[in-house]
């Protein structure tokens, strides 16, 4: 797998336009994005105009933050990207202090389950009924409605 030095993340500033059309990749809903978007910092990967790829993190608590979306554009997948943004986001929470970050993707989404467990990453827990709960729409995914969320952690300290 090839793994290109020049993907590296910065971060977007306030003023500048949210990418919806990648963090749609992650999440299913605008008004789910909403929730968290404008309480995260986001960084973005840009390969000239286009912006590639974006990863938010979200502070939970003094000691926890979280991924909670994280989405590298379809051209792209597939070439490490989704390992840089991951090593990165764990790198930034490290600098900052926190102790856990914090990643959840659906139970039946066994490719990011396993490339999130690539990354050193381990479950811990689960979210109960969180697709039914938060989403006016079941949402299927390869013929499986989206039920409950995995959650897994990153120890950095
Ligand atoms: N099946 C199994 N393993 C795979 C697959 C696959 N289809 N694709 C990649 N991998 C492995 C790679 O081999 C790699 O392993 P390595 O580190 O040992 O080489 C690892 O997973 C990471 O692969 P990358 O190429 O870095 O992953 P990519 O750049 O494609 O990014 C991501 C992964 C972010 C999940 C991307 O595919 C994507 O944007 N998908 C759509 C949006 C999405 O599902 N986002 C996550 C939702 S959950 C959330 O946002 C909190």
């Amino acid at each position: 797998m090839k793994t290109q030095n020049n993907f590296i993340p910065r971060q977007l500033s306030k003023d500048e336009k949210i990418p919806y059309n990648l963090l749609l990749l992650a999440d299913e809903t605008i008004e789910a994005i909403e929730k968290y978007i404008f309480n995260s910092d986001l960084f973005i990967v840009e390969q000239g105009d286009e912006v590639i790829a974006i990863y938010a993190l979200y502070v939970l608590n003094k000691d926890e933050i979280e991924i909670k979306n994280i989405a590298v554009s379809e051209a792209y997948q597939g070439q490490g990207i989704g390992r840089l943004l991951l090593q990165g986001a764990a790198n930034k929470a490290r600098e900052r202090g926190f102790k856990t970050l914090l990643i959840g993707t659906p139970d039946s989404a066994i490719k990011q389950l396993k490339i999130y467990q690539k990354a050193g990453f381990e479950m811990f827990g689960v979210k109960k009924r969180f697709f039914i709960e938060n989403y006016p729409e079941p949402i299927f995914e390869n013929g499986v409605q989206l039920e409950d969320m995995v959650m897994l952690r990153k120890l950095l300290q």
